[in-house]
């Protein structure tokens, strides 16, 4: 395993691709509504990385292998019960849908990499609660980030709220470092045992991202290849942030305008 440290200039290329690829999920916010198509969602988003950010969306056309196809489209949009990974196709959202649109873009080189839940008018009781509960899991997991601490401690942290809340964490996704590569070393586990694992330090950049299930843990992948469903059908909700390392602690590359 080689996990790169990224040098100061690197780590400012790290925070333009971070805030570009935030600036795509502030901008879709009020499109997200009943009877939108996942499709149009992912056109509005990929003609804004295209035109307006000058930047390429790093899901399009990534990951083909052995028998499965490259990823089709330019953000992943995962409805309900769809882990991760969900294809924009022709179905439009209903009222109270919950959707994860998870994007990528690259930007003179560098990956910026992040994803929020939003809600097709009013989100549902169950809906908004799952979604709140993956939320506090990634901030638990953020927070656990400084030089000497460990992965294992970021996993921890997430696996312990979420099961003392009731919900699951999916094991067969995980967060992973990021820079010029996508998906580079190290995986970032989002369940764990505190003090193991790698030992952070400063200027590495990884992603924590976990999903988490309402019912069971266990994941079913469809015949596409990429779409990931919770095997019992029950809601599943994820949240991604790209962090750096600092001396300090961490900071969170794709802010919101400043939220988390
Ligand atoms: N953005 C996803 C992640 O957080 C990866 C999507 S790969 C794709 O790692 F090909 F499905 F887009
Ligand atoms: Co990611
Ligand atoms: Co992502």
């Amino acid at each position: 395993m080689t996990v790169s440290i990224k040098t100061p200039e690197e780590q400012d290329k790290m925070r333009e691709a971070g805030r570009l690829a935030a600036s795509v999920l502030l901008m879709i916010e009020e499109h997200v509504k009943p009877g939108v198509t996942t499709d149009h969602l992912n056109s509005l988003c990929h003609d804004f990385i295209v035109n307006e950010l000058d930047a390429v969306p790093a899901p399009l056309g990534y990951g083909g292998a052995g028998s499965r196809p490259p990823f089709p489209k330019s953000v992943c949009t995962s409805v309900n019960h769809v882990v991760c990974h969900g294809i924009p196709g022709p179905k439009k959202l209903k009222k109270g849908d919950a959707v994860n649109i998870d994007v990528t873009v690259i930007k003179d080189g560098f990956h910026g990499d992040t994803s929020k839940m939003f809600f097709a008018g009013e989100p549902t009781i169950r809906g908004r609660r799952l979604a709140e509960l993956a939320h506090q899991a990634m901030v638990a997991g953020i927070e656990q980030v400084k030089p000497g601490a460990t992965l294992g401690d970021i996993g921890h942290a997430i696996q312990t709220l979420v099961e003392s809340n009731g919900g699951s964490v999916v094991r067969e996704y995980c967060g992973h470092g990021i820079g010029r590569v996508f998906h580079e070393d190290p995986q970032v586990l989002h369940y764990g045992r505190p003090g193991k694992g790698l030992a952070l330090q400063a200027g590495m950049t990884f992603t924590i991202e976990p999903m988490v299930n309402a019912g069971r843990r266990d994941v079913r992948l469809l015949p596409d290849e990429w779409t990931v469903v919770t095997k019992d059908h029950s809601l599943s909700a994820q949240w991604e942030h790209t962090i750096l390392v600092t001396n300090s602690g961490y900071e969170v590359l794709t802010l919101r305008n400043g939220e988390i």
